[in-house]
């Protein structure tokens, strides 16, 4: 990677541009304030190189290591988030500047990128729900003026005004989850619950397959279930409540059921899982099984989405030891509104909560960033959690359509740590 100031900040820079660059770079920050008075100027990006003041601060650092140099960016990094910058704009090769800071082994820079992103990712969400009710209850004339109004705010909160679509998107799926840095323009439709629950599904050599090939379960993840079930029933105790939502390959539920729970209750909603669960003659989890529970409906298979099936728990007054989340296809909101909404009335006051945490996954920024988020947000829901780091072994999950993801579109996970949530409710 070639970080010198002549090839990022090249003599064609526009002037107006080059001047903030270079002082950003300089760590000049008297004169960089003066030049940053305008809306939109401290997310400029240099037209060839994608070099923004945010990338230009921190390359400035490259082959200084932590020190002098990383000092000296630290109030520039700061000032230029106040004034707008956004944390997630990627440059020419394709790096948001928390990922330059993570290359170049600048700790200090690196946690001020993910900081900022969480304030941002956080403000977003909180302006996505003020739209939502604005939908909800205002009459056109209301919403167009409000919008308006919200429209001001969104270009605060995003920073100066930049067109959203310059950003990497962050987040998509909450759970197999997608943080592409894609061309602007490229036609490849995300992976959206309703097209998902009518797509095909093919279950072959260890993996399950929409008909877009996305992968939606993989066998690379095994070690990561058997590690959330030790998290989710300490001791592997039997007797155990537990709550699966997202059946995929059976895979966490063939665990679960090593336990001999009192209870073992499945939410699936695909016709295709539903089918393969109750027909394939490998699956063990068909009528027989919830046949074979200590009592009538211990063992049971939900046929449904989660949305439909978990206000019926509840108002049963069901509540489980261990709840794991698990589903594809929906955003960061569905998993949030899960954990918001149900698990504190399903969940016995020593259970243990859990999901999958794919948020960002292709991204170590990114991951870190939502990683901050859901735990702001499990807060506000009466939940503490802790992290346990598990190493992911990258043995044929390094490259793209190789190893593990031939067959598959996109290499959705690039981590070589899983943070795996154990979440308890607060008091
Ligand atoms: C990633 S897989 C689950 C993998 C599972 N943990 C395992 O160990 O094999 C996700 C599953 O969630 C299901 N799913 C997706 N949306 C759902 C919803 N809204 N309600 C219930 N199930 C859903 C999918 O059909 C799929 O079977």
């Amino acid at each position: 990677m070639d970080d010198t100031i002549e090839t990022r900040i090249p003599p064609t820079c526009p002037e107006p541009i080059a001047q903030i660059l270079h002082r950003a770079w300089d760590h000049d920050l008297a004169g960089l304030k003066a030049l940053l008075s305008q809306s939109g100027r401290a997310s400029v990006q240099e037209p060839t190189t994608g070099e923004t003041p945010l990338h230009a601060a921190i390359r400035a650092c490259a082959g200084q290591g932590e020190g002098e140099s990383e000092s000296s960016a630290k109030p520039v990094v700061q000032e230029l988030f106040l004034s707008g910058a956004i944390w997630n704009d990627v440059d020419g090769n394709g790096e948001t500047p928390g990922c330059v800071a993570a290359r170049l082994g600048l700790r200090a820079l690196y946690a001020q990128c993910v900081d900022a992103g969480a304030r941002a990712e956080m403000l977003f969400g909180l302006l996505d729900e003020y739209e939502e009710l604005e939908s909800q209850d205002g009459g056109e004339e209301e919403e167009e003026e409000e919008g308006a109004g919200q429209d001001a705010a969104g270009e605060e909160a995003n920073g100066a005004g930049e067109p959203m679509d310059e950003d990497i998107e962050v987040v998509v799926d909450n759970t197999r989850a997608f943080v592409p840095p894609r061309p602007a323009g490229a036609d490849d439709p995300d992976v959206k619950s309703e097209a998902y629950l009518r797509s095909e599904l093919t279950y072959s050599d260890g993996k399950l397959v929409d008909s877009s090939l996305n992968g939606v379960m993989m066998a690379w993840e095994t070690s990561i279930m058997r590690a959330s079930v030790a998290a989710l029933l300490p001791d592997l105790a039997p007797g155990r409540r537990i709550l699966n939502i997202g059946f995929g390959m059976g895979i966490i539920d063939g665990m679960f059921a090593e336990t001999r729970p009192s209870r073992h209750h499945v939410i699936e909603a695909h016709p295709a899982v539903l089918d393969h669960i109750n027909n394939a003659p490998e699956c063990k989890f068909g009528k027989a099984w919830e046949a074979s529970g200590p009592s009538k409906g211990a063992y049971k298979v939900h046929a449904g989405k989660w949305q439909e099936v978990m206000p019926k728990l509840l108002e049963k007054g069901e509540t489980y030891d261990a709840i794991y989340f698990d589903t594809f296809g929906e955003d960061y909101g569905q998993l949030r509104m899960f954990f918001t909404e149900y698990v504190p009335g399903l969940l016995e006051d020593n259970g243990i909560f859990s999901f999958f945490n794919g948020l960002g996954a292709d991204r170590q920024v990114c991951y870190d960033v939502y990683a901050k988020v859901v735990e702001m947000h499990l807060s506000d829901a009466g939940m503490d959690v802790d992290w346990q780091v598990l190493d992911v072994d990258m043995k044929g999950l390094e490259e793209e359509g190789k190893g593990e993801w031939q067959g598959v579109k996109r290499r959705y996970w690039t981590l070589d740590k899983y943070r795996l949530p154990v979440c308890t409710l607060m008091g």
